[in-house]
């Protein structure tokens, strides 16, 4: 037994010196001290002894105890140590190191334009209204007196969610909530996306931007529209801008128009931007049908209105000589910044 115990303690001795890290000791440790250990046998085993035996080896398996128990303790400390200098030395920040740049992003050609649209309605004292991109059929087409047989409803032109919902062709249907949730005088406007199932190609986007407009008070006529209209375009596109105001039908307006603005690239002498003609395409508009001011519970006998749409994408297009619309969803960054 002493032989054992002299084992025990030069094995324990040589295993902790070469001990690596925190779980070799504790390895160690279970292997002689734990309650299946070695020296934990000897220490059990000592009953079949005679007293003086016992009395010895009791002594020595002791001090072998201790002995290993000081080592154990001593090894921890050491390796506790060296694994929190691994750690600091793994954590150390090298500060003379260069900063990682992040670039800035910049706002998207899209929004620009519909923060500069709604910068020069705002000026005219309208007052920014939003309504949500999932709408009722009702209110994308029936309230705004697109009856049940308009060839807009088709599924092969609409994205429907089921037989009442979809997501809104047209910011039109603004119209429809502002109606309903405010009284004359109203001078509103309402960016928002719409959608159509349209296969995307240089001019369409299943995806798209409209800006919608809507007054409502007493008294309002044409001419109104026009003046509006034509301000609009002058602050938006130039001082030397005209507008022009074609027939034009629309089951929400009556009557309708387009309204054509002078080219802005080449002042109206034809060029490529406005193909040849001089004029450039901008918004639909007209007076508020009687039908749909009736939705909105208006007494139509005391108040007229008029509205107006158009696409923001088409405005950005024509603006900043972008012929392919696709390009303002690819998100290539050396795209996007050139229009900070
Ligand atoms: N919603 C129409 C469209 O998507 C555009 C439009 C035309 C809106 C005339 C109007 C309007 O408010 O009066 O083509």
């Amino acid at each position: 037994m002493k032989e054992a115990l002299q084992q025990i303690l030069d094995e324990a001795r040589k295993r902790l010196q070469e001990a690596e890290c925190i779980q070799d000791a504790e390895d160690v440790r279970v292997k002689m001290l734990g309650k299946k250990g070695q020296l934990t046998g000897i220490l059990k085993s000592m009953g079949s002894l005679t007293p003086e035996e016992r009395k010895e080896l009791g002594m020595q398996a002791n001090k072998a105890k201790g002995e290993i128990e000081a080592m154990l303790n001593k090894t921890f400390e050491q390796l506790k140590e060296k694994a929190q200098e691994a750690k600091f030395k793994a954590e150390k920040i090298d500060v003379t190191e260069p900063g990682k740049a992040h670039k800035l992003g910049t706002k998207h050609p899209v929004t620009i334009t519909i923060e500069e649209i709604s910068k020069v309605f705002k000026s005219m004292g309208f007052t920014l209204t939003e309504g949500p991109e999932v709408e009722t059929v009702y209110n994308n087409f029936d309230a705004l007196n697109a009856g049940p047989n308009h060839p807009a409803r088709d599924w092969t032109d609409t994205f429907y969610i089921n037989d009442d919902v979809l997501l809104r062709t047209q910011t039109s249907p603004v119209q429809v909530r502002t109606l309903k949730a405010q009284k004359p005088p109203i001078r509103v406007f309402a960016p928002g996306r719409c959608f159509r199932c349209d296969t995307p190609d240089a001019t369409h986007s299943p995806m798209f931007h409209q800006v919608e407009g809507l007054v409502v008070d007493e008294g309002i006529t044409m001419a109104d529209l026009k003046g509006v209209l034509d301000s609009f375009a002058k602050q938006m596109f130039g001082e030397e801008t005209r507008t022009k105001f074609r027939p034009h039908h629309f089951p929400f307006t009556e009557p309708s128009a387009e309204m054509d603005v002078s080219c802005f690239k080449c002042g109206g002498k034809g060029c490529r931007v406005c193909k040849g003609s001089g004029w450039i395409e901008i918004l639909g508009c007209g007076m508020v049908h009687p039908s749909v001011l009736k939705v909105g519970g208006i007494d139509t006998e005391k108040y007229t209105g008029f509205a107006f749409g158009m696409g923001v994408e088409r405005v950005a297009m024509l603006k900043y000589g972008i012929d392919d619309i696709r390009l303002l969803y690819e998100n290539d960054m050396r795209f996007i910044e050139q229009f900070k």
